[in-house]
């Protein structure tokens, strides 16, 4: 195995990953590519459709780069969708317009057997996603990492059950609850899955991954030990095994008071804060453990002007002085104005005074 990077070489973004802690903060944002900026919009037009898109290293690396090119982000995150790997398993996934996802519902056990009998091909399916990955790594400035990412099990496993997104979450809660050894196949076939692909992203160029658990915030304490922690830990240990110095980040979305055990059990080295989460919270019971990153309110890159500022100034002064990643609590909305992110990325660049 090669030797590790010596830290003091590495880019800035995983520096801060790794928790050193500097006076103007690493930043990227959740969703920096996207329908907010023109040419992602016009580079989108060029695809059939959403997946096709995620499947095409030339657009995808496109796309990647584009929000970098613009306003300097300390990392680019890989243009993809967690979707893709339940595509890859098989099941038709469509995004239609102002719908979202659209996929055929997983209802029971014998579902679930069919995109096992598919998995050993899945790998193959998102091969371009790997390419994707080395025209990106290729092409990057030379501070800039590459964020590779996956949906954690839990968040994929209800777009498959509900066939989209939900409001109650009523039908993947119901599997869970009325046969968990059938649902355990699921999201045990979902923990090999990712492991298989974020290592493919990894060997293709990624410097650190994120998982995006985004409805980890819907269970109940125990459902959120068995569908999010345990196959967190079980794809983070994995990930360690194999490369022991890349950073993994784990989203937790809307987790509230079970930020704390997901920092301390999944073995994630960043855990991402959600709007809610409070960054008093963040810094006391958290960022003493490991590195946090956030959790600007997206709406407020809408707004801007002295709202924006004076919320930035507020997380940094709380959060700066200690292991942080910049970034915002979910992602940019599409009614963003990329000037907005412009002048967020000019206020990030100015160093926090010493207090
Ligand atoms: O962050 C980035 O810039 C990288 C690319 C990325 C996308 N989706 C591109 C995308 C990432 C990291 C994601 C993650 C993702 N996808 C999540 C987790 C994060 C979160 O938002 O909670 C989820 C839940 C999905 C599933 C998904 N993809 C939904 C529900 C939708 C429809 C809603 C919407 O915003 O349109 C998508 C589509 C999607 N994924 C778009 C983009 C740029 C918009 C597609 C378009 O061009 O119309």
């Amino acid at each position: 195995m090669p030797d590790p990077i010596p830290l003091i070489q590495a880019k800035s973004l995983i520096r801060a990953l790794h928790g050193e802690v500097h006076a103007s903060p690493a930043f990227w944002f959740m969703r920096q590519a996207g329908r907010y900026l023109p040419e992602y919009r016009q580079t989108r037009a060029k695809a059939k459709d959403f997946i096709s898109l995620c499947l095409d290293p030339e657009l995808a690396s496109e796309i990647t780069l584009q929000p970098v090119r613009r306003f300097a982000m300390d990392g680019a995150i890989l243009f993809a969708d967690i979707l893709l790997v339940p595509h890859a398993l098989g099941q038709p996934v469509a995004f239609k317009e102002g719908e979202g996802p659209v996929l055929t519902p997983i209802a029971d056990a014998a579902a679930i057997d069919n995109l096992k009998a598919a998995a050993g091909d899945a790998l193959g399916r998102l091969q371009p996603v790997a390419e994707t990955v080395r025209r990106v790594a290729a092409d990057l400035p030379l501070d800039t990492a590459l964020l590779g990412f996956a949906g954690a099990p839990w968040t994929v496993a209800t777009y498959m059950v509900e066939g989209g997104t939900s409001r109650d979450f009523r039908l993947v809660k119901s599997f869970a609850y009325r046969d968990p050894r059938g649902f355990a196949g699921l999201i045990e076939l979902l923990t090999e899955a990712t492991i298989a692909y974020l290592s493919a992203q990894i060997t293709a160029g990624a410097e650190a991954v994120q998982l995006f658990d985004s409805w980890a915030g819907i269970l109940s304490e125990t459902g959120f030990e068995r569908w999010v922690i345990e196959p967190t830990r079980k794809i983070a240990a994995a990930l360690k095994q194999r490369f022991p110095t890349v950073p993994v980040i784990g989203f937790p979305r809307g987790a509230g008071l079970l930020y704390e055990r997901y920092a301390v059990e999944t073995g994630v080295d960043v855990v991402s804060l959600d709007t809610a989460v409070p960054p008093g919270f963040a810094r006391d019971r958290l960022q003493t453990r490991l590195a946090v990153q956030g959790n600007l309110d997206p709406v407020l890159l809408i707004v801007g002007g002295a709202a924006l500022e004076v919320a930035v100034k507020e997380l940094r002064s709380v959060l700066g002085h200690g292991p942080f990643v910049f970034n915002l609590g979910h992602g940019v909305l599409p009614q963003t104005p990329p000037e907005n992110v412009a002048a967020l990325a000019r206020l990030l660049a100015e160093p926090l005074a010493a207090s």
